[in-house]
C-alpha cells in the first residue's frame, strides 16, 4: 500500500467501526491564540475531549495535516518532518484501552500488513506523587494480542523506565516510561497549564533491524533510542485526565485520542527507513534529483530539508498563509528560504519552485479537492516569494563587495544573513573569489549571533510543541527564573548597593533594568554569565511560601518594590541540594521553573547580549537563553 491507499484504508477501517469521519481542519488554528499551527489530530477536538458534546457523535476519524515548526533546524534524519499527516481516530467517553489498541494492531498487521514480529510498544510507568498508576491494563491488552499472534512469550521480556531507556532492556516486547508515555499538549505532564486534558498513552514502533544502532545515542538500543533503528508509528493516548492546581482531576469522561503518522506507517509499508523515500515525498526528491543532476544517496541531507519544507510551505499556501515578516508567514518564509538555501548545495542557483511546486500540489490534488482548487494559486505566491528572493541575495551580493577594502566580521556576515537572508557559507565563498579578507574571529562572533537570533525564532514558533500551546508560558517562566539569578549575580559582582528598577520578559529575551553609574566591563558582565549558568547547572530547587512581610525582610528576601508591599508576601527561594543557605531569595510572585536545570534543556546557555544606558543612573541589560 502506498501513503494515499494508507490514508484511505485507515478511514474506511474506522468507518467500518462506527466512526464518522471528519474534514481536516486547517493549518491555522481557529480561534486559538495559544498556538501557531495545528500540531496534532486532536488539538481542533480540544472541548470534545474535555467533554463538550460534538455534532457528529462520540466516534470520529480523519488525517489532520500537522505543522510542528518548533525543530525546523533539526530536518534531515530518517523520519522527522515539519509537515505530516496525523491519522487520527477518537472516542470521546465511548470505547477504551482494549478495542484501541486491538483495533490499531488489526490496521497495521491486517490491513497495512506489517510484520507482526517487528512491532514493539511502550506504556505508562505510573506516577505516586500525583496517584496516576502504572497502565498494567494497556500492558495485559498487549500482551494478549502478542501471544494470539504467536510471537514467543519469552520475549514479552517487560522493560522498566531504567532497563528500558537507560540501560537497554533492547528486547522488550513491552517498555514502560514516564513522561514519555503521558501525552498532553504541553509535552511533559510537569508543564501542563491547569484545565489542559492528558492521560498515558502507549506507543507502538517498527523496528527496522538494518538500522544500526549509533552508540552515540546511547551504550544500547531500545524503543526510545534516537538513533533511527525503532521508529514509532503511533500513539493512542488514553486522555481521561484534567490538570487542576494541585494535581489531576479525572475528566468526565474516558477518551481516546490516537494519532498516527501516515508518512511513517507508509515508510514501514515500504519497509524502509526513509519516509522521504514514500509516495507522497519520493516524486518531490526525483524532481530535485531531475533538476540538480545530483542524486539523493550522496545529498541526502538538503533534498530531505528541500522536500520536507516545500511540502509544508505548499499546504500553509493552501491554508491561506502568506509570507511575512511575523507568526505564520514568517515560518514559511523561512521554510521557504531555508529550501532555496539547501538548493545553493545541490547546485541549484536559479528559480526552481516554478518547476517543484506543481509536483507537490499533485500529490494532494486528488485527495484533497482544495489543494487542486487552488493549485495555480499556490504555486504564484511560493514563485513570488522566490523570485523576491532572489532579487534580496542579488543585493546581498553587492553589499558584499563594499566590503573589498576593509574585510568582513562576523557580524558584517551576520547583518548579511539577516537583512538580505545571504547564507554565511554563500558569503564566505564569495568573499574568498572577490578577495576580500574575513576577521580573526569571524566564526566565533557569527555563531553568537546566530544563537541569539535562534532563540529568538524558536520562540517565534511558540506553540507548536507537540500538540500546540506549550512552551510561551514555560519560556516566560524560564526567562522569569533567569532574572531572579541574574539579579542575585549583579549583586555579587557589582555589590550590595544594586537594585533592580524593572524588568521586562518576552518569549525571546530577557531586560533588566538595575541602578548602577557605570558601564558595566565585558569582564563583569563574563563573570555575571558564569555565576548564572553555574547556578543553572547546580540544578537549584525553586519554592515559595507565604510569610507576613516583616518576616519576609527579616530572612533577608530581596524585594524591587520597596515598602509597596501587603501585608503578606511570596517568598521564592532557590537552593542547591544539600546548601545551607539559598543562592536567591527574593519576593515576587512568580512563576517559576521548579528547579533552575530546566533553563539548560536543550543545550541552552544564559548569555549577555546587550548592556547599555537606560536612564541617567539606571544601566539596561539584555539576556537571551539560547
Ligand atoms: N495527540 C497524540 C499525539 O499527538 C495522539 O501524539
Amino acid at each position: 500500500m502506498n501513503a494515499q491507499q494508507i490514508r484511505n484504508a485507515y478511514l474506511q477501517f474506522f468507518k467500518d467501526r462506527g466512526h464518522v469521519v471528519i474534514d481536516r481542519a486547517k493549518l491555522i488554528p481557529y480561534n486559538d491564540p495559544t498556538t501557531l499551527f495545528t500540531g496534532s489530530g486532536m488539538q481542533p477536538l480540544l472541548p470534545y475531549l474535555l467533554g463538550e458534546q460534538h455534532p457528529s457523535g462520540v466516534r470520529l476519524t480523519d488525517s489532520q495535516t500537522c505543522l510542528r515548526a518548533q525543530d525546523i533546524e533539526e530536518i534531515g534524519d530518517n523520519r522527522h518532518t515539519t509537515f505530516f499527516e496525523m491519522l487520527g481516530n477518537w472516542s470521546l467517553g465511548d470505547y477504551f484501552k482494549r478495542d484501541q489498541l486491538n483495533w490499531f494492531w488489526e490496521f497495521l498487521t491486517k490491513e497495512v500488513k506489517l510484520d507482526p514480529i517487528r512491532i514493539y510498544v511502550s506504556c505508562y510507568i505510573g506516577d505516586d506523587a500525583v496517584g496516576i498508576p502504572k497502565d498494567t491494563e494497556s500492558a495485559a491488552v498487549w500482551t494478549e494480542i502478542f501471544k494470539s499472534a504467536g510471537i514467543d512469550t519469552t520475549q514479552l521480556e517487560i522493560g522498566t523506565e531504567e532497563n528500558g531507556a537507560k540501560i537497554g532492556g533492547q528486547n522488550a516486547r513491552i517498555s514502560f516510561y514516564s513522561e514519555k508515555n503521558w501525552w498532553c499538549r504541553a509535552g511533559k505532564a510537569k508543564y501542563m497549564p491547569t484545565g489542559e486534558p492528558g492521560g498515558p498513552d502507549s506507543e507502538v514502533f517498527y523496528l527496522f533491524p538494518e538500522v544500526q544502532h549509533d552508540p552515540k545515542y546511547g551504550e544500547k538500543c531500545h524503543v526510545n533510542c534516537d538513533c533511527g533503528r525503532y521508529i514509532e508509528l503511533g500513539n493512542s493516548v488514553f486522555m481521561e485526565y484534567v490538570k487542576t492546581d494541585n494535581g489531576f482531576d479525572k475528566l468526565p469522561k474516558q477518551n481516546v485520542d490516537y494519532g498516527g503518522g501516515l508518512e511513517r506507517i507508509a515508510a514501514a509499508a515500504l519497509d524502509v527507513p526513509d519516509v522521504f523515500k514514500i509516495s507522497v515525498m519520493w516524486p518531490i526528491v526525483e524532481k530535485l534529483q531531475q533538476i540538480s543532476g545530483k542524486n539523493y544517496e550522496s545529498h541526502t541531507n538538503a533534498m530531505r530539508v528541500i522536500t520536507d519544507h516545500l511540502r509544508a510551505a505548499t499546504f500553509l499556501a493552501v491554508d491561506g498563509v502568506v509570507p511575512s515578516n511575523k507568526e505564520q508567514g514568517y515560518v514559511m518564509r523561512r521554510l521557504l528560504r531555508r529550501a532555496i538555501r539547501f538548493a545553493f548545495d545541490l547546485g541549484i542557483e536559479q528559480n526552481f519552485l516554478p518547476e517543484i511546486v506543481p509536483v507537490v500540489a499533485d500529490l494532494y490534488a486528488t485527495d484533497y479537492p482544495e489543494v487542486q482548487a487552488q493549485r495555480d494559486a499556490v504555486i504564484a505566491v511560493l514563485v513570488k516569494e522566490e523570485k523576491a528572493f532572489r532579487q534580496t541575495l542579488q543585493k546581498g551580493l553587492r553589499e558584499l563587495a563594499k566590503f573589498a577594502d576593509n574585510g568582513l566580521t562576523g557580524t558584517e556576515l551576520f547583518t548579511l544573513y539577516d537583512t538580505y537572508g545571504f547564507p554565511v557559507e554563500l558569503s564566505t565563498e564569495e568573499a574568498f573569489k572577490q578577495d576580500i579578507k574575513l576577521s580573526d574571529n569571524w566564526r566565533v562572533e557569527f555563531d553568537d549571533k546566530m544563537a541569539e537570533q535562534r532563540a529568538r525564532s524558536q520562540t517565534a514558533t511558540k506553540g507548536t510543541f507537540k500538540g500546540g500551546l506549550g512552551g510561551d508560558s514555560l519560556i516566560h517562566k524560564k526567562y522569569h527564573t533567569a532574572a531572579h539569578l541574574m539579579g542575585q549575580a549583579l549583586r555579587i559582582v557589582l555589590g550590595d548597593k544594586v537594585a533592580q528598577k524593572g524588568s521586562n520578559i518576552t518569549e525571546e529575551r530577557l531586560r533588566f533594568d538595575f541602578s548602577w553609574g557605570e558601564k558595566v566591563t565585558p569582564e563583569q558582565i563574563k563573570q555575571i554569565e558564569d555565576i548564572v549558568n553555574e547556578q543553572i547547572d547546580l540544578d537549584l530547587k525553586v519554592s515559595f511560601a507565604e510569610y507576613p512581610i516583616a518576616d519576609a525582610r527579616a530572612m533577608g528576601a530581596y524585594g524591587e518594590f520597596g515598602d509597596k508591599y501587603g501585608a503578606n508576601v511570596t517568598v521564592y527561594k532557590m537552593i542547591a541540594d544539600g546548601a545551607e543557605k539559598p543562592f536567591s531569595l527574593e519576593i515576587c510572585g512568580g512563576p517559576h521553573v521548579d528547579h533552575t536545570g530546566e533553563l539548560a534543556e536543550g543545550g541552552k546557555r544564559f548569555k549577555i547580549t546587550k548592556e547599555e544606558s537606560s536612564s541617567a543612573g539606571v544601566r539596561r541589560i539584555k539576556a537571551v537563553l539560547a
